[in-house]
């Protein structure tokens, strides 16, 4: 199993924090995001690990991160050159997965300890949780996947952790751009759903948050300062 840590994208939501620092350098705690993602997959065994951003920020995750021998994992660097979207970035890791599965994770996605786990994640999944804000997330509803569906409060969310055959990047190259412009994970996961070809696995009694917004960031840092055993970075 490879792993691809995903930390392109904008970061719009939080500007004006991220005008010269990439989000997955923003600090939750004094710890930067990506280490909380980063330690999520090694925590699963997988140490292979291809990170992608813009190529304003490579140079800032070179350097912070370096070659991963100090953490016991080996990491490899690659330019998404604009944001094209989460399939696209994934897109780009063809050549480092080769003939191997990979497991994906969103830089701004934390969880808590999934080691207990373990078994059923190294299998193509992909992973839902009870929320009450779903219309900011892809919605998993009667089998299918509904990205950001308005005015739904309550439902069960697809989060930034997949686990993919080599195949995905053959199904990649065939999509097109959504209305908002970007090759979507959620046609990836859809397309995956109707052939039968992931499992989706329940994650409700694990922490799960995104970092994307100024209150999932502060409400991740509270949880972090006072629970620090739950949610563990790197280190
Ligand atoms: O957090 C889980 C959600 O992530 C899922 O429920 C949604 O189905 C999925 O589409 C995604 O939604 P977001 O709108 O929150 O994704 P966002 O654009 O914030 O991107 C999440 C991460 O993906 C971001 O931290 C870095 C990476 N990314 C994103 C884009 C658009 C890239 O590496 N490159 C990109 O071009």
């Amino acid at each position: 199993m490879k792993g691809v840590i995903l930390c392109g994208g904008a970061g719009t939501r939080l500007r004006p924090a991220t005008y010269v620092v990439n989000k997955h350098l923003v600090p939750i705690g004094n710890y930067p995001m990506v280490l909380f993602p980063l330690n999520t997959i090694k925590s699963l065994g997988v140490n292979n690990i291809l990170i992608i951003t813009g190529g304003e920020n490579i140079g800032d995750f070179a350097e912070f991160l370096g070659d991963g021998s100090q953490y016991g994992c080996n990491f490899t660097y690659k330019v998404q050159t604009k944001a094209g979207g989460i399939a696209e970035a994934l897109g780009l890791a063809e050549d480092f997965v080769g003939i191997d599965n990979v497991m994906v994770i969103l830089g701004d996605n934390i969880f808590g300890d999934l080691r207990s786990r373990a078994d059923e994640i190294l299998c193509p999944s992909i992973f839902v949780k009870a929320v009450n804000d779903a219309h900011r997330f892809g919605v998993f509803m009667d089998g299918k996947i509904i990205e950001k569906p308005k005015g739904v409060n309550e439902g069960e969310v697809v989060v930034g952790l997949y686990v993919y055959p080599p195949s995905v990047f053959k199904f990649i190259r065939t999509l097109k751009p959504s209305l908002r412009g970007e090759l979507e994970i959620t046609d990836v996961n859809n397309h995956f759903l109707e052939q039968n070809n992931v499992r989706v696995f329940r994650l409700n009694d694990i922490f799960w948050s995104d970092c994307g917004t100024p209150k999932s960031l502060a409400n991740t840092t509270r949880h972090f300062l006072d629970n620090p055993d739950t949610i563990r970075p790197l280190v």
